[in-house]
């Protein structure tokens, strides 16, 4: 495999030579100095401050050059969602943090079935969907974080392209193909964006309904833009003070889509109630069943489906026949008739 390293220092472009020189052949470069990228490179390694407005500028001048790069991995110093959303703007498939590791690096370089898919045309189908919605979903968080308006147009339409991406290549594929080209939150509200539309096709819903469960989904987490990541993304067991702060996400993504203009009545109502549950134990409003309605039912069971199977660094993903089964076991919470549609959607779809 052929990499090609870009950095802003040189000490960065030998830090990842060390990582990577002993099972790759790596070239490299410095930002702004004569680029030899080599045409059959496989994966393009950026490590830039994305603080520095010229970086900027010169990686979208080199953005052509890496365009038949399979991954491109953008290597960021600060673990702030504005640069995420800048790296995807500027063509990142993946963004880690420093301090990154070989193993990281390795995670993310050397999956072999992720070699096999993206060789294939039905794999760039996913991958170019999933990469356009997660620019979307970094461009939505970045805006609530800076209080600015929020494109509804562009995440709806961001969410339309995964909606026939799922219809056309079956919910596997997608499942598949989030996993390992996206982190965090933004791989989480992918997955249930996918989940939740390949659940309400084989419902046979009608074309509105999926077109309202798909933007449901794609908006769900907003709340979380308001969340720190180290709390988020937390590797170990969470406080319950770290707890009850992530459970305010539901109403804070409510407040911040009240006031946006393009959301429905219907959408505000899943945003805010994703997390209840038929028998009143959900929140943030301990609704009972009459009040959930059918929308959120359905996006609830794809929330918590995707929640369980989602990748993490530190844990291998669950099987998706488990996670159906603690669905499955979940009584009482959540509608049977259609916990039991879904496990055609969750073993086979
Ligand atoms: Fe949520
Ligand atoms: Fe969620």
């Amino acid at each position: 495999m052929l990499l090609h390293v870009v950095a802003d220092q040189p000490d960065r472009i030998s830090t990842l030579r060390m990582l990577l020189g002993a099972k790759f052949s790596v070239s490299s470069s410095l930002l702004r100095k004569e680029h030899n990228v080599p045409k059959n490179c496989d994966a393009a390694i950026v490590s830039v401050d994305l603080r520095n407005a010229d970086n900027i500028v010169a990686l979208k001048e080199l953005a052509a050059k890496f365009k038949g790069a399979k991954r491109k991995i953008f290597i960021l110093d600060q673990k702030a969602r504005l640069f995420a959303a800048q790296a995807y703007a500027l063509g990142a498939t993946h963004v880690l943090f420093n301090p990154v590791t070989a193993r990281s690096l390795l995670a993310v370089l050397i999956d072999p079935s992720s070699i096999e898919l993206t060789d294939d045309t039905g794999g760039q189908g996913a991958r170019g969907a999933a990469s356009a919605g997660a620019a979307s979903l970094a461009l939505m968080f970045a805006a609530v974080l800076h209080g600015q308006p929020i494109d509804v147009a562009d995440a709806k339409s961001a969410a339309c392209k995964i909606s026939n991406c799922v219809a056309e290549e079956g919910l596997s594929e997608w499942l598949e193909v989030v996993r390992r080209h996206h982190e965090g939150t933004y791989q989480h509200c992918l997955l249930v964006t996918g989940t939740a539309v390949a659940f309400g096709l084989s419902l046979g819903l009608a074309e509105a309904d999926i077109e309202r469960l798909y933007s449901a989904a794609m908006f769900h987490d907003i709340g979380k833009a308001k969340i720190p990541l180290a709390v988020l993304d937390k590797p170990s067991r969470l406080e319950p003070g770290e707890r009850a702060l992530i459970e305010t996400h539901p109403a804070a993504g409510h407040t911040i889509l009240k006031r946006t203009r393009g959301i429905s009545a219907e959408i505000l109502h899943a945003v805010r109630h994703h997390h209840e549950y038929l028998d009143g134990s959900g929140y943030p409003d301990a609704l009972c069943a009459e009040s959930i309605s059918d929308l959120v039912r359905i996006l609830t069971i794809a929330d918590i489906f995707a929640a369980l199977i989602e990748f993490r660094q530190y844990r291998p993903a669950m099987p998706r026949a488990q996670a159906y089964e603690i669905l499955g076991g979940m009584h009482g919470k959540l509608e049977a008739p259609l916990v039991k549609a879904f496990r055609e959607v969750a073993l086979n779809r």
